[in-house]
């Protein structure tokens, strides 16, 4: 296992980050968890005489970073905590570099208030929120005017449609200078494509343009374009729900597990799916027009069942009619329901513990598996 998500920045990245910082001769920077100060290495090779604070809440890498850079100011913290706002005060920074960790956490009024203060926007009703987010308030909140944050991110903050009023917010109340886009799997171990957001600390009133980078994955650049920077979002948060119209369709059954259960005929419902992400098949059958079906190609979710809540199975042969228990989820292109499945297999109980819903008998809804599928398969 690995603990408080320890995916470690490797070097090709790392100097790609300290490459684009655009400031002359940074002397201050803030690193929220810092890890084994991978990003500091190549911070320091590039500008000797920075100094460095550092806040991580493992007391290993902690003590690892005080050995190796003594001169430096390093904290044992929870960069989201109390403590941590006691520790930076009203510092700031001419520069942040920051690899935080790809999870969500849950949220608080402390964190609400870093949400408002740093983007002018409140998640207040939400009681999970991704930890990137956060971390991206606390930097720009501790990066002087002017100063430069460069930050990596996963591709869901960059991408998906959940995040769209998020964007929005941060590039107008920040001036993205560079996105550099990683490909997969630039983390060992993780399954997301990653991002680097390049921002500086400076509001403008004007659709302003950014550079967009492509970088392979040693981190050798491929391309580079310059786009509008309201490519990245929507003014209008419900425009991109209706994108992916004819991507895939999410089936439910309109009758209960029990009247399956008398009809005499195959059925798929909550109660017997096989283990989960295994594959199953059916014969082919005739069934009345009045049932949902899956078909060969579909992917069962159980959509509720405390124990068994987005249990997956795939089909692979004939057809069965459909409880109203379980989506089907039946995509138009093998390589969406292929990017879904990558995705679903690593991070489902994630996403199923933030996403579902109703207090005691949890659930998933159509709605909300519909914006993780865009988000996963809009993406080129
Ligand atoms: C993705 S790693 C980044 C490591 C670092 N950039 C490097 O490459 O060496 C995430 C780091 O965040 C730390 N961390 C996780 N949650 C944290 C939190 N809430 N506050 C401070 N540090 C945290 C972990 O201990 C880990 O060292």
């Amino acid at each position: 296992m690995v603990d408080f998500n320890q995916y470690y920045t490797s070097k090709n990245l790392s100097d790609l980050l300290s490459r684009f910082i655009t400031l002359v001769e940074p002397r201050t920077c803030l690193e929220l968890s810092a890890g084994e100060g991978a990003l500091l290495d190549a911070l320091k090779a590039k500008w000797e005489g920075i100094k460095c604070t550092t806040v991580d809440i493992d007391p290993t890498n902690h003590s690892l970073l005080q050995e190796k850079y003594p001169l430096d100011e390093h904290f044992c913290a929870d960069a989201t905590s109390e403590n941590c706002i006691n520790i930076l005060q009203d510092k700031e920074y001419d520069l942040a570099v920051c690899n935080p960790p790809f999870q969500t956490i849950n949220t608080n009024e402390i964190i609400n208030k870093y949400i408002k203060d740093a983007f002018e926007i409140e998640f207040k009703y939400q009681k999970k929120i991704r930890a990137e987010i956060i971390f991206l308030a606390i930097n720009l909140l501790h990066v002087k005017t002017g100063g430069v944050l460069a930050i990596i991110v996963p591709e869901l903050i960059i991408k998906g449609l959940k995040y769209n009023k998020f964007r929005r917010a941060l590039f107008s109340n920040y001036k993205l200078q560079y996105l550099v886009e990683s490909t997969h799997k630039a983390f060992k171990k993780t399954e997301a494509k990653t991002y680097i957001l390049f921002l500086k600390k400076e509001k403008i009133d004007i659709i302003y343009k950014f550079t967009h980078i492509k970088v392979d994955s040693q981190a050798f650049l491929e391309n580079e374009n310059i786009y509008d920077i309201t490519n990245l979002y929507s003014p209008d948060d419900s425009v991109q729900k209706k994108i992916l119209p004819n991507h895939y369709e999410i089936i439910r059954g309109n009758i209960s597990g029990k009247i399956c259960k008398t009809l005499g005929l195959p059925y798929i419902h909550t109660t017997n799916m096989v283990e989960n992400m295994s594959t199953i098949e059916f014969n082919e059958n005739k069934f009345p027009s009045e049932y949902k079906t899956a078909a060969a190609g579909d992917i069962i979710i159980s959509r509720v069942g405390t124990r068994v809540l987005g249990k997956t199975n795939i089909i692979c042969l004939g057809n069965v009619i459909l409880s109203d228990c379980v989506f089907a989820i039946r995509f138009t292109n093998i390589a969406d329901k292929n990017r879904f499945l990558a995705y679903w297999k690593t991070n489902s109980d994630e996403w199923i513990s933030t996403n579902s819903t109703g207090t005691c008998a949890k659930h998933i809804t159509k709605k909300s598996l519909m914006e993780l599928i865009d988000t996963i398969i809009l993406t080129e």
